[in-house]
């Protein structure tokens, strides 16, 4: 049996070029190397954390499934589904709430930053979010959880959650690993001390932006005193950035880049990067654009991937009920 796979991205908004590069990107590369099971899932649950209309959410939680098939994950490799499908998922996040320190929950960085840039909505939800979390990675007794540098704090818990519960109730779950990439924590074009983040538009790339606003964006990311194309994180945190962007996109090794840039200043630069990232867009783009003309197959899709995610967690969860004394 190969080992489990599984990851999922919340519906909140459009997707950014960090979302792909330090977590979506891999999830096709993991999978097309069909050495795991996957599950790739749409975390609806997880979104709800954060304001929303009801119209909102519909639309971006069948965005997030048009932008999974599009950048290549396939029904027929992996099982793709909506978290919210499978009750199982919130059973067993209610069971490990109760096996959680409050403190723990209270010290996670996600919980402080969101409380700090949204206090107006510190909800139950954004506290537990971590549980919840930890609950759609047991369920499925996946080995890998391919993520962003920001939730390995999130997978750290998990793996704690798993060894409590198995010392206490018996060998129920088996410990994750995270898989990153080498992107871990892209920066925001404009300000390149912080993370890529859509809480932050302006210096943010979507996906679906167009091939001019690309070029704008980049022509105008913010770059470092010098005119040198030299990855130097410390002193040239804006050309590193888009250095690691490049690299990414082109498969070409920073060394190289900066072997390929030399004597050339930051406008040739940025040109050539606008140029890769709206030739590495564009297919998804096309993708995205056919697929939305069909989104009654979409539906089908995630429809059959729900049924297979059942299928798996009635048995778990009947296990986890078995193991805490719940069958009579
Ligand atoms: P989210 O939209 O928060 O559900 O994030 C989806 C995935 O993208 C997660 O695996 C995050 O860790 C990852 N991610 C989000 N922002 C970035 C970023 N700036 N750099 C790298 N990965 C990111
Ligand atoms: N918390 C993740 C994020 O914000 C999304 C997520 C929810 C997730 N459940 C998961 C990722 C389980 C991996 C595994 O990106």
């Amino acid at each position: 049996m190969k080992p489990i796979l599984i990851s999922g991205i919340q519906p909140t908004g459009k997707l950014h070029l960090g979302n792909y590069l330090g977590a979506l990107k891999n999830f096709v590369e993991l999978q097309d190397s069909h050495k795991y099971n996957c599950l790739f899932f749409i975390a609806d649950y997880h979104s709800l954390t954060e304001v929303f209309t009801p119209k909102e959410k519909v639309r971006q939680i069948m965005n997030l499934a048009l932008d999974f098939l599009a950048t290549g994950l396939n029904p027929k490799k992996s099982i793709i589904f909506q978290q919210s499908a499978i009750p199982a998922h919130t059973e067993l996040a209610w069971i490990l709430n109760t096996i959680t320190p409050l403190g723990e929950l209270r010290r996670m960085t996600q919980f402080k930053d969101k409380s700090e840039s949204a206090p107006q909505n510190i909800n139950v939800g954004l506290l537990t979010y971590p549980t919840l979390m930890a609950a759609d990675v047991l369920l499925y007794d996946a080995s890998f959880v391919p993520v962003g540098g920001d939730q390995l704090q999130h997978l750290e818990l998990t793996r704690e959650l798993a060894r409590k519960f198995n010392a206490r109730f018996g060998k129920t779950f088996i410990e994750p690993k995270p898989l990153m990439t080498d992107v871990p924590r892209l920066m925001n074009l404009d300000n390149p001390m912080k993370k890529m983040s859509k809480s932050l538009p302006q210096g943010c790339l979507f996906l679906d932006d167009s091939p001019a606003g690309i070029k704008v964006k980049i022509q105008s990311a913010t770059t470092d005193s010098g005119k040198e194309i030299k990855y130097d994180e410390k002193n040239k945190p804006g050309i590193s950035n888009l250095l690691l962007i490049y690299s990414a996109l082109s498969g070409k090794t920073i060394k190289t880049l900066e072997k390929e840039f030399l004597g050339f200043g930051y406008d040739d630069f940025k040109k050539s990067l606008a140029e890769i990232t709206i030739k590495v867009l564009e297919p998804f783009q096309k993708n995205k654009k056919e697929l939305s003309k069909n989104l009654g197959s979409v539906k089908k899709i995630i429809e059959s991937g729900n049924k297979k995610a059942s299928e798996i967690t009635n048995k778990k969860i009947a296990e986890i009920k078995e193991k805490i004394g719940f069958l009579l």
